[in-house]
């Protein structure tokens, strides 16, 4: 298998949950995961795109399968979480990554959008860190990796429901790190514009525009953000606990040409 082959094992014997495992970013953390000898649980809106993304991983020899899980749903994580201990006999790892985003300002956007999106990125992620706790507890301890946003740390126009939704992720971050600790580390990664459906929803050229006055001129490949998700998921991150990694291209840093740069939408 190429990936173990490249890399040294810095998950083995891990078991993973990643949620909205089936494409984008939640696709390159599973497979990263398992290269790094990590057995990943792929937690799947759609059942059918999570089991064919698992057996195309299979066939590279990873150890990934897919099981369906709505992260809105209470009842969904509680059945998840009892399958993983049942095929698994442990949970080690959950990532945090399943989001949607919705680009209305204050003007336009409606109850029902916000509700959407608070749904499943601020309340899918309360739930993710509530029920998946208590098996990593009993697993002897853990890692939580949330995905939150750069769009989280400055005010835009655009994208309300989204940007207040992910800054919510950073402070559940905080707070169940404190709760958890020290079994459970819980760590949040906010990236830029990554070029995934969500930011190609945006249009191609709007994208390239948009991350030029990055510093590092470009939008981020999914794999870039899943090195870190990575990191902090393993070992090599055992004193890192209640932070925020900005994975942005020096976005928040700054941009180009410009005295005010704005991130809006990432
Ligand atoms: N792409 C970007 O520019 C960008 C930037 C910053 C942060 N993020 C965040 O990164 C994460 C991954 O985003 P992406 O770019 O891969 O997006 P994507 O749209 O490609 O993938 C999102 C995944 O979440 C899943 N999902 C949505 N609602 C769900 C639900 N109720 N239950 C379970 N799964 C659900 C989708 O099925 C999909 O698999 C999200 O949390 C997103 O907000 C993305």
């Amino acid at each position: 298998m190429a990936g173990e082959r490249e890399h040294p094992q810095r998950m083995a014997d891990k078991v993973a949950l990643v949620t909205g495992g089936s494409r984008g970013m939640g696709l390159a953390h599973g497979r990263l995961l398992a290269e790094h000898g990590a057995r990943v649980v792929l937690g799947c809106r759609d059942r059918r795109q999570g089991d064919e993304a698992a057996a195309s991983m299979r066939k590279d020899g990873l150890d990934v399968v897919a099981l369906a899980l709505d992260v809105t749903w209470p009842d969904a994580w509680e059945e998840a979480i009892r399958a993983i201990e049942r095929s698994h006999g442990r949970l080690d790892v959950l990532v945090n990554n399943a989001g949607i985003m919705t680009l209305s300002g204050i003007a336009d956007c409606t109850i029902e959008e916000w509700n959407e999106v608070v749904a499943v990125n601020q309340t899918g992620t309360f739930l993710g860190i509530k029920h998946a706790a208590p098996a990593m507890s009993r697993s002897g301890g853990g890692s939580i990796v949330n995905l939150a946003s750069a769009m989280a740390s400055t005010g835009s126009d655009r994208a309300l429901a989204y940007q207040v939704s992910k800054a919510a992720v950073l402070h559940l971050t905080r707070a169940a790190a404190v709760s958890l600790a020290p079994a459970i580390r819980v760590n949040s990664v906010s990236p830029s514009l990554t070029a995934t459906d969500m930011a190609q929803a945006l249009g191609k050229d709007w994208l390239r525009q948009r991350t030029t006055s990055y510093p590092l001129g470009r939008p981020a490949e999914s794999i870039e953000i899943a090195r870190v998700v990575l990191f902090l998921a393993s070992d090599e991150a055992s004193f890192v606990t209640g932070a925020d990694y900005r994975v942005d291209g020096g976005a928040l840093a700054g941009g180009k040409g410009s005295a005010a740069h704005r991130t809006d939408v990432d």
